[in-house]
């Protein structure tokens, strides 16, 4: 275990085997149909690579970085595109793949900027949910797993850009926090 982590939350076949199960469900949820998977950079890196894998069907991928500012609602929030995606989202779906689902402000100012484009479907994908820090009146539309209000790290997530490699996601120990 990496000298910083304090605890380890989800381990490597507790990630894999719940990916495996979400890929299965998206895959026959879209069954018959072309679905753009969009890497929310850079946090959902490993997440989305790791979920395609165990996707079938006619998958096209794409990323997006983007962030979020405002005065915490959705209605007067804004996202900022910091990278755009490269595919035109008109008449087609969309499945946006985040690490985890935070505030949510920023996943779901993504998805009405998706729908104000005239995607024919805006779904997201988060392998983390922290209901307790919810902000706004949107629910993903696929979560990996529910965890704590605490600051985590691995599996794409990170603490100022370090830790994104680690396999697991663990808690991260206060002394290691500037
Ligand atoms: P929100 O849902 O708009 O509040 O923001 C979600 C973003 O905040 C994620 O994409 C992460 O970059 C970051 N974030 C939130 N919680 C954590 C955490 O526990 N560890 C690392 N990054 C986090
Ligand atoms: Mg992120």
């Amino acid at each position: 275990m990496h000298p910083d982590v304090k605890e380890i939350l989800l381990d490597e076949k507790q990630i894999a085997d719940r990916v495996a199960e979400l890929g299965a469900e998206i895959s026959k949820d879209y069954a018959g149909e072309e679905v753009i998977v969009v890497c929310v950079l850079n946090g959902a890196m490993p997440f989305t690579c790791d979920l395609m894998r165990k996707m079938d069907g006619h998958i096209v991928m794409d990323s997006i970085i983007a962030s979020s500012y405002g005065s915490g609602t959705v209605s007067s929030g804004e996202v900022k595109i910091k990278k755009e995606m490269k595919q035109n989202v008109t008449d087609r779906n969309v499945l946006l793949v985040d690490d985890v689902f935070d505030s949510g402000l920023t996943m779901s100012l993504l998805v009405k900027n998706l729908q104000d484009r005239g995607a024919k479907s805006v779904k997201s994908c988060v392998f983390l949910n922290k209901p307790a820090r919810r902000k706004v009146d949107y629910d993903p539309d696929y979560i990996g797993y529910d965890i704590p209000d605490a600051f985590v790290i691995g599996y794409g997530l990170d603490y100022d850009e370090r830790y994104r490699e680690l396999p697991y996601v663990g808690v991260i120990k206060p002394e290691a926090i500037k």
